[in-house]
């Protein structure tokens, strides 16, 4: 992502509103604006309206981000039992007994295709749809989850996607088939298939091949006259389409635009599978919560003399909410609330390793370019948007810095509104 003059203006929250919250906490603080997220999944659901949201709470798993979508009537993905379980303590305050089961059908996919056998045996007892890639994780399943239902994740191209993942997940389409075949040879049932292009994907045609590559594996198991497809939700068997995540968020005005992708996906999705026969899933994290969030840091030092680029040391760094530098590859963009003359300035976080740098002067990430930046001095404030996305999810404790704490402002009730 380039450098660019940012003005202080820009900066999208109220500033009166970030300086009162910092009154008030002290820095950092990660401030997550719920009415963005309500923005965010009623869109997704407006542009792609066959499409049931299942977001992913790896992207932000606070409990109250949870409930928001809850109550909007979302469905979750979750990748480990402990999010899992965050999800139901959320869902289950909210529903009778034996609405449980129903509920976990319906609305959590374990999406991730490699699961501990502990995991397996918990959650054999809710009935849970899961995804797998390869026979050994099938044999896992059929032993410690016989009642789970199975999305097979085939790979996909995500060469255009900044974050990749068919490095490790996903069988090769040409093999998808044959596993399926066995899968069902050994009494195990299929209900669909899965993908993911990889994260913050800027190349529609990623998801158009894929969902192609789909089509063409449901057609070759038609011929073969497998019997696929989940029966509990319409009374006949529906086959399942899970489009996962990747949906590309605004974070310099470079990335494909989601209206585009929205428009060409929906008729891709018309064309090869009738709303009779498919129903269709998608993995949403990034898109949702990503622009919720605003950072706000202090400035610890500012070291002006003698130096051509003016260097500042804030409270937060690349081991607690900007982890997403590092794991997400991400290019914050540095604001101030101050104005004047702007210059090339590095900052660093507050731990004492070099790899703690988050804007320019990293020796590990050269990419990172400096932040254009006023003047500043120790006790200003620097404000980063768009970090409500693998930001505090991938947060340490290194140093003893225990990273932004956050705070949820536009939250409304946890109702849930629909089902
Ligand atoms: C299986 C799965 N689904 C969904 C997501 C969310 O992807 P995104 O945040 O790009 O929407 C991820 C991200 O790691 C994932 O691994």
């Amino acid at each position: 992502m380039g450098i660019r003059e940012v003005q202080a203006s820009e900066i999208k929250m109220n500033r009166r509103l970030i300086e009162k919250l910092v009154e008030e906490n002290g820095t950092p603080i990660l401030v997550i604006d719920h009415r963005r997220i309500r923005r965010n999944y009623l869109e997704f659901k407006e542009r792609l309206p066959r499409v049931q949201v299942y977001y992913a709470a790896k992207a932000n798993p606070e409990p109250e981000i949870i409930e928001t979508l809850y109550g909007l009537g979302s469905s979750f993905d979750v990748a480990s039992l402990s999010e899992f379980n965050l999800v139901f303590e959320v869902a289950r305050a909210d529903m009778p007994l034996q609405n449980e089961q129903d509920f976990v059908w319906r609305h959590i996919i374990y999406a991730n295709p490699v699961k501990k056998v502990d995991s397996l045996r918990e959650l054999n007892l809710y009935k849970p749809l899961l995804t797998y890639d390869s026979i050994e994780e099938m044999r896992k399943i059929r032993e410690h989850s016989p009642d789970a239902g199975l999305l097979l994740r085939i790979k996909v191209d995500d060469k255009k996607s900044v974050v990749k993942f068919s490095n490790k997940f996903g069988i090769e389409p040409e093999n998808a088939i044959g596993l399926m075949g066995q899968t069902l040879g050994e009494g195990v049932k299929v209900e669909g298939l899965s993908f993911h292009v990889g994260s913050q994907c800027n190349d529609p045609n990623q998801y158009i091949r894929a969902l192609q590559n789909c089509s063409e594996i449901f057609r070759e198991a038609e011929k073969r006259e497998y019997q696929i497809g989940e029966t509990f939700t319409r009374g006949y068997p529906v086959k399942l389409v899970d489009i996962g995540g990747g949906f590309p968020v605004r974070y310099n005005g470079s990335e494909h635009d989601f209206r585009d992708l929205a428009n060409s996906l929906s008729r891709e999705l018309d064309r090869l599978f009738p709303q009779e026969e498919f129903d269709i899933l998608a993995e949403p994290g990034r898109f949702i919560v990503a622009n919720a969030g605003t950072l706000v840091s202090g400035i610890m030092l500012a070291k002006h003399e003698g130096r051509k680029v003016p260097t500042y040391h804030i409270d937060d760094g690349i081991y607690q909410t900007f982890s997403g530098v590092i794991y997400d590859h991400q290019h914050p963009t540095f604001k101030s609330l101050k104005s004047g003359k702007r210059k090339r300035s590095f900052v660093f976080g507050p731990t004492c390793d070099g790899i703690d740098a988050i804007a320019g002067n990293n020796p590990y990430i050269e990419s990172l370019t400096p932040a254009i930046l006023p003047h500043l001095e120790a006790g200003d404030l620097i404000v980063v948007e768009n970090m409500g996305a693998y930001t505090n999810a991938s947060s340490t404790n290194f140093n003893g810095f225990g990273g932004a704490k956050l705070i949820h402002i536009n939250q409304t009730t946890s109702k849930r509104l629909k089902n």
